[in-house]
């Protein structure tokens, strides 16, 4: 067992300008057409577990990603991801006390090892073992932990094994070894659109019942394209009514567009969030919460049922099958059998990757009428600083 220390200065002192010295920034972001041939077939992502894998043992801090990638660090600190550990832990008033107290943790444990920094924050061990958090919502809680030796972070932005040359020289091969490496090391890539929804579902729908409970939040109402494509979309200091149709990295290496993406990502989205929801119920004790699992249910049913109507896969087909006949069943507010939840779990999980690795989305235009009614989305926080209204 770590023991946690009271934290001291205020985060934003461990991040120093943003302006500093850019020794390798890369253009992410390729306008022209140098790279319109054929992609090379992204490998088999492996299963790695988020749940082996968890956010409070990351490696690296924000910091480390400035250097590289200016840009998204300048647009993160902007979000209210990166202010949560400020305002969620350190400044310890209104629901935070409350919420805290239910946990029965203590205001100075708030900035150490405490369950509120495991989704409010990242924690990170110091030489003297002593677990502290580092910063907000980090790069590495999305893209998951990158350092060691055998991390992602060394390898993802090398194209030679050992000497530096331009993006476009690097072989194919390599590229495809490159990318396979960073997977199997637990990055979480563009292109890994099914694990980065886990992510995000992994803190927006909370499985502690009794912090639920006591008034925190079950669920975020949260959209997966809108969501994701809001303050969260790194490339936001452009024009915002057109940041997220710009080329990205992903788009420059498929050859895809943003409309296709926006596709998958709104089935994945709707998939996996009917997954946690299912992972969550099959351990729920508490007969207050059940229901509201349920009720995350019901709403992917009439979703699916919607993407049904309109571009059914055989994913969304069988999905939508499975959990119509668990409805009944998920709104009853008794303990039931874990492993038909877990089961229910896994096989919407398979589906959604299933859906990943067989779909570009440009066949499913018909999505596009559900996707437009949610326009990308800002906290009230971030609109209040900086004034968008
Ligand atoms: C030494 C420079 C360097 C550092 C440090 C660095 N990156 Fe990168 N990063 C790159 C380059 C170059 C690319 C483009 C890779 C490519 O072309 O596939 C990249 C790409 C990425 C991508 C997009 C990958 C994809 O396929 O979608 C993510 C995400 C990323 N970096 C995250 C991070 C994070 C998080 C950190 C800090 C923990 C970090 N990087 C630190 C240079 C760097
Ligand atoms: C599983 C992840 C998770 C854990 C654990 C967690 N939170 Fe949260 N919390 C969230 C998310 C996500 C939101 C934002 C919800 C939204 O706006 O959609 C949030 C919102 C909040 C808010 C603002 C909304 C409100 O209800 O006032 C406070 C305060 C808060 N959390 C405090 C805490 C405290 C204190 C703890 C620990 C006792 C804690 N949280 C544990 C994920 C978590
Ligand atoms: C809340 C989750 C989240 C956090 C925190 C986050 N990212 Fe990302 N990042 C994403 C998502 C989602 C995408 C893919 C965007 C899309 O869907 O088009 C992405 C894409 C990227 C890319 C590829 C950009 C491109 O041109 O395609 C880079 C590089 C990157 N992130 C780096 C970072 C760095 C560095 C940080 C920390 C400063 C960071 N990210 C923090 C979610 C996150
Ligand atoms: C490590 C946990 C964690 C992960 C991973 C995470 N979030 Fe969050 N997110 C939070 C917390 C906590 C808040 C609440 C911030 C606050 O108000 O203090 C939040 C807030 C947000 C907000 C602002 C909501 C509001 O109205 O305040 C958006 C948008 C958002 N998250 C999108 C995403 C997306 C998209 C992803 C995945 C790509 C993601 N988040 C991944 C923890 C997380």
């Amino acid at each position: 067992m770590t023991t946690a220390r009271k934290y001291r200065f205020p985060l934003v002192l461990a991040f120093v300008s943003v302006a500093g010295i850019v020794l390798c920034a890369m253009p992410l972001v390729w306008s022209d057409s140098q790279e319109t041939e054929q992609a090379t077939p992204q490998p088999a992502i492996p299963e790695v577990s988020l749940v082996e894998n968890p956010r409070n043992v990351l490696g690296v801090r924000g910091g480390d990603c400035k250097k590289c990638h200016p840009a998204e660090v300048a647009a993160w600190m902007r979000s209210s991801h990166f202010r949560s550990a400020d305002t969620r832990l350190l400044l310890f008033k209104d629901n935070t006390a409350k919420y805290a107290a239910a946990l029965d943790v203590k205001a100075e444990d708030l900035m150490g090892n405490s369950i509120c920094a495991d989704c409010h924050g990242t924690k990170s061990a110091g030489q003297d073992g002593l677990v502290n958090v580092v910063s907000g919502v980090s790069c590495e809680s999305c893209h998951g932990a990158g350092g060691g030796d055998h991390g992602w972070l060394n390898r993802h932005q090398s194209y030679h094994e050992s000497m530096p040359i331009p993006r476009s020289q690097e072989t194919a091969a390599h590229r495809a070894t490159r990318l396979e490496k960073c997977d199997q090391a637990g990055m979480v890539r563009s292109t890994n659109i099914y694990r980065m929804a886990r992510q995000c579902f992994e803190c927006h729908l909370i499985g502690n019942e009794t912090l639920v409970a006591n008034g925190h939040k079950l669920a975020s109402t949260f959209d997966f394209v809108a969501w994701s494509e809001g303050e969260v979309r790194h490339n936001f200091f452009m024009d915002r009514t057109r940041n997220a149709d710009a080329p990205s990295l992903w788009s420059s290496t498929t050859g895809s567009n943003a409309a296709n993406r926006r596709r998958v990502k709104f089935v994945i989205g709707s998939l996996v969030q009917l997954e946690v929801a299912l992972r969550r119920r099959a351990v729920s004790k508490n007969p207050a919460v059940m229901p509201q699992l349920g009720g995350l249910a019901a709403a992917v049913s009439g979703k699916l049922a919607q993407i049904n109507a309109v571009a059914g896969t055989d994913e969304t087909r069988e999905v939508g099958a499975l959990v119509t006949g668990m409805l009944g069943l998920l709104f009853v507010p008794q303990p039931t059998d874990e492993k038909t939840y877990t089961d229910a779990a896994e096989k919407v999980a398979k589906a959604a990757r299933q859906f990943e690795a067989k779909h570009d989305g440009s066949k499913l235009a018909g999505l596009d009428a559900l996707i437009q009614v949610t326009p990308p989305f800002y906290s009230q926080q971030y609109r209040e600083k900086y004034r968008l209204d």
